[in-house]
């Protein structure tokens, strides 16, 4: 197998907008990172030594769209970071390293249920338009989950973006079908279960999946320093689903996706 070529570049942002409280789209131009990112794959988004100022490390985002030679992220603020990149404006520069990590797999499956918590939406916004799978001739089913309607992202923008109606689910019932967008889960008919989102709903998707007998892979996150492998700082306990043995996995390289038997959860 070709070993993943990795790029490195300072990239201008040529988009950017507000798309939910909290939420921004942005665009870069990144042409190398665009023709080899993936579905669950992500970019490490930096300012290297300019500035000095917040965040000192780069901060790790999924690749939300290749829009010709650019990239989209979805940002949600949370702390210094993200605000400082949601911040951005057309014209400033950010330093990318990617794409890295791995990649959902679709192993011939024909009927993918992809379920987004929150900002874990972003991969899901790829993977509709994504060569393999449409090669494939699966059909791909969304289920998108939030807190309430301010935090969601337009689902006319989804449909732009990825072709697909999503199903939309608010814990306050302000949009969409009310309840966790768990509640939502019918595996009937399911081949391949694909989840990205909060710990908490990853848990719930995948003891569903598990039991169900149907196969999954879920993007996890964890706080990163290098997004390379170098710094062993966001390993997380795994099992080797064919010997049984404990041991642990980096998300950064190992991951992000990992098949639900491989995580010790
Ligand atoms: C592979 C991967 C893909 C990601 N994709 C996206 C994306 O598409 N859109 C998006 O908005 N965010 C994404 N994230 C999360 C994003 O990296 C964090 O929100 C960001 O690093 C927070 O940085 P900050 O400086 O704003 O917050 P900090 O000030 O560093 O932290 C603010 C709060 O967020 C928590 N936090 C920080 N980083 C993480 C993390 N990686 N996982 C869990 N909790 C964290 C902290 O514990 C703290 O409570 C992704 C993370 C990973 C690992
Ligand atoms: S972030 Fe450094 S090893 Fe994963």
């Amino acid at each position: 197998m070709r070993a993943q070529q990795i790029f490195r570049a300072w990239s201008p942002v040529r988009a950017r907008q507000q798309v939910a409280e909290d939420t921004y789209w942005l665009e870069l131009e990144a042409a190398e990172i665009a023709a080899a990112a993936a579905p669950g794959q992500f970019v490490m988004v930096g300012f290297g030594m300019r500035g000095w100022g917040v965040p000192f490390l780069p901060r790790p985002n999924s690749v939300a769209a290749v829009l010709g030679e650019r990239i989209g992220l979805l940002i949600r603020v949370f702390g210094g970071g993200s605000r400082r990149l949601a911040g951005l404006r057309p014209e400033d520069e950010v330093l990318l390293l990617g794409p890295l990590g791995t990649r959902f797999q679709l192993g011939g499956a024909k009927a993918v249920l992809c379920v987004a918590g929150g900002v874990g939406l972003a991969p899901f916004l790829l993977l509709p338009r994504w060569e393999p799978l449409k090669r494939s001739g699966a059909e791909v089913r969304l289920l998108y989950g939030e807190r309430g309607a301010a935090a969601v992202f337009d689902p006319d923008k989804i449909r732009e973006l990825t072709g697909l109606d999503p199903e939309i689910w608010t814990e306050d019932g302000s949009l969409g079908r009310q309840g966790r967008v768990t509640a939502g889960l019918d595996l009937k008919g399911v081949d391949l279960v694909l989840a990205c989102g909060p710990p908490p709903m990853l848990k719930a998707v995948r003891a569903l999946a598990l039991e169900a007998g149907v196969p999954c892979q879920l993007a996890v996150e964890e706080h990163m320093a290098c997004g390379v492998g170098t710094c062993i700082g966001c390993a997380i306990e795994t099992v080797d689903p064919e010997t049984g043995e404990a041991g642990y996995s980096l998300v950064c390289s190992d991951g992000p996706v990992f098949a639900a038997e491989r995580l010790r959860w």
